[in-house]
């Protein structure tokens, strides 16, 4: 009997695409974000087409060079922010690309005036996930968010993959305490339940400008 007249086994889940993700690379720099979110951001950006956007955490630097791309491919004068607090980590490649402005002293001394000019803009958070920097990141880029755009909040996910402790409750807990005080924001579905109930691991973390 061939191997082939069998079903193929087929077996993964929130924890194996969650190890795979470390492995995912964009134009050869690594860029650790759910292959669902790859998919969903480009059609977001697509959509809102923002001038700015302004992320919080640049690991290696890959998912900026993704959204550079992405921005470059709109036309027009656009940047992508992105801030760490480590030094040296980022890729020397991102340091050429007119697009993209690195930032090495953290979220907390990222001075808001740099917004200034934009038309529309779009953060994403995706720094330590601990719950004090997740709200306290919220609470500071909040007001830059146009209406109809978003504040992307990643890796509620943690809280699935039992890590929600070693974060102080997480980004999950400040999404909800935020949530509870704005009425500027609501969760947008669309974007959380495309491929399933939260099928993405920013959790309840597509939150729409109203
Ligand atoms: C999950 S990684 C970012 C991954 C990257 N956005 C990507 O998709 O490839 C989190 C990053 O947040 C950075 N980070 C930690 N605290 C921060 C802070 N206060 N401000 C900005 N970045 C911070 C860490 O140094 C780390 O590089």
């Amino acid at each position: 009997m061939s191997v082939f007249s069998k079903r193929p086994k087929v077996k993964f889940n929130v924890k194996t695409v969650f190890d795979g993700h470390f492995k995912i690379t964009y134009r050869g720099i690594e860029a650790v974000k759910c292959p669902f979110d790859y998919v969903l951001y480009q059609m977001l950006i697509w959509e809102i087409k923002p001038d700015l956007i302004i992320e919080i955490g640049t690991n290696k630097g890959g998912s900026a060079l993704y959204f550079a791309d992405i921005l470059n491919m709109l036309g027009g004068k656009r940047e992508v922010h992105t801030i760490d607090i480590v030094k040296d980590l980022i890729d020397p490649s991102i340091a050429n690309n007119t697009l993209i402005k690195t930032f090495t002293d953290g979220y907390q001394n990222y001075n808001l005036e740099l917004a200034k000019g934009f038309e529309k803009i779009l953060i994403i958070e995706d720094g330590s996930h601990t719950y004090e920097d997740t709200i306290a990141a919220m609470k500071k880029f909040a007001s830059l968010v146009t209406p109809g755009s978003y504040m992307i909040i990643e890796d509620g996910i943690i809280d699935e993959l039992g890590l929600k402790k070693a974060h102080n409750g997480g980004p999950l807990k400040a999404i909800a305490e935020f949530m509870d005080t704005s009425t500027d924001f609501v969760i947008d579905r669309k974007w959380c339940d495309m491929f399933g109930t939260n099928a993405t691991f920013n959790v309840n973390g597509y939150l729409k400008r109203i």
